[in-house]
């Protein structure tokens, strides 16, 4: 089976990744909480993802929570030296599986300690400030506290670079003023494109934008136009989702999840599918229709 490895790269912090990575969320239980239905089929696809090519996967201590970090670790200790793991901070989960903000100092460094535990790391290589102003999406409000809590422990050196999550232009420009800022992880997909000019400008500058919900996240995505395109190429609509990404810039980078090793394979073949400028034209066109 061919690997991944002459795939196109971008820069993720200091390192250099593949630009088609795995994100771990979907390995938890029903609703990102709770462990596995199938944890020896959990295991199997963080194993595949990397014997694969992937070097990029996020992750969060509150997915399950703790859940996908020992997954990680089980499945990956000691860990390739080219794999870069990306996780989250700035929630907490509920008894009741709720997602609740977690800004607090004390949060944010537990956060960070439980994340290096159960990871089984001395540093973890990026961390995402996740915003919680609004759970569902971006939404303004000073994350100037938090930040500088996060930014002390990066002088620690317990976190190596910092990114931001469901943020807006003005608070990643805020960041920017406490500490350099690697990453940009928010929702964007074929379907939902609120962030086209922030893409744009990240990648003048040369920073990674990492979509969550690629696919379409809890709703995976569904349109005549994406299954019309697929058929056409004779390909699977999840693939044309992720080729189409990969097409849209230069410092995307994927990370779609899933808890399949069928459709492992399939996203990872997404980064071989050529999409005619035609299909371009009709997918660029989507999120009209
Ligand atoms: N920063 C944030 O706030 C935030 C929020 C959400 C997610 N994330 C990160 O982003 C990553 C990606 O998001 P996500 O996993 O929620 O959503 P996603 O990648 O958009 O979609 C995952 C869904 O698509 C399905 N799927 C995956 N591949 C498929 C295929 N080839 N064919 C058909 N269905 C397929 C999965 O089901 P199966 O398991 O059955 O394949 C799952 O239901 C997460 O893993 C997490 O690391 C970050």
């Amino acid at each position: 089976m061919s690997g991944i490895h002459d795939w196109d790269t971008f820069a993720l912090g200091d390192r250099t990744v593949t630009r088609l990575g795995y994100g771990a969320m979907q390995l938890a239980g029903p609703g990102v909480f709770g462990p596995p239905k199938d944890p020896e089929t959990a295991l199997a696809v963080l194993r595949q993802a990397v014997a694969r090519g992937v070097n990029h996967i996020d992750t969060s201590d509150f997915y399950g929570p703790h859940v996908t970090n020992q997954l990680i670790r089980k499945a990956l200790a000691p860990y390739p030296d080219d794999l870069v793991i990306v996780t989250k901070v700035g929630a907490r989960r509920g008894t009741d599986g709720s997602w609740l903000p977690a800004f607090s100092p004390e949060e944010l460094t537990q956060a960070v300690h439980d994340n290096l535990r159960n990871l089984g790391l001395d540093v973890l290589e990026v961390v995402n400030l996740r915003a919680m102003f609004d759970t569902h999406g971006p939404a303004e409000g000073s994350i100037e506290a938090p930040l500088t809590v996060l930014a002390d422990l990066q002088r620690q050196g317990l976190v190596r670079h910092i990114g931001l999550s469901n943020v807006t232009p003005t608070q990643i420009a805020e960041g920017r003023r406490i500490c350099p800022i690697v990453c940009v992880q928010n929702y964007y997909n074929l379907a939902h494109r609120s962030d086209d000019a922030l893409i744009d400008e990240l990648a003048r500058q040369g920073v990674a934008y990492v979509p969550f919900f690629p696919l379409g996240g809890f709703t995976p995505l569904q349109s005549s136009t994406l299954s019309t395109v697929a058929a056409r190429l004779d390909a699977k609509p999840m693939q044309v989702a992720l080729a189409w990404l990969l097409r849209r810039a230069p410092n995307i980078l994927l990370i779609p999840g899933t808890a399949s090793l069928a459709h492992l394979q399939e996203n990872l073949a997404a980064a071989a599918l050529a999409l005619p400028d035609d299909a371009i034209l009709d997918l660029d066109h989507l999120a009209q229709t």
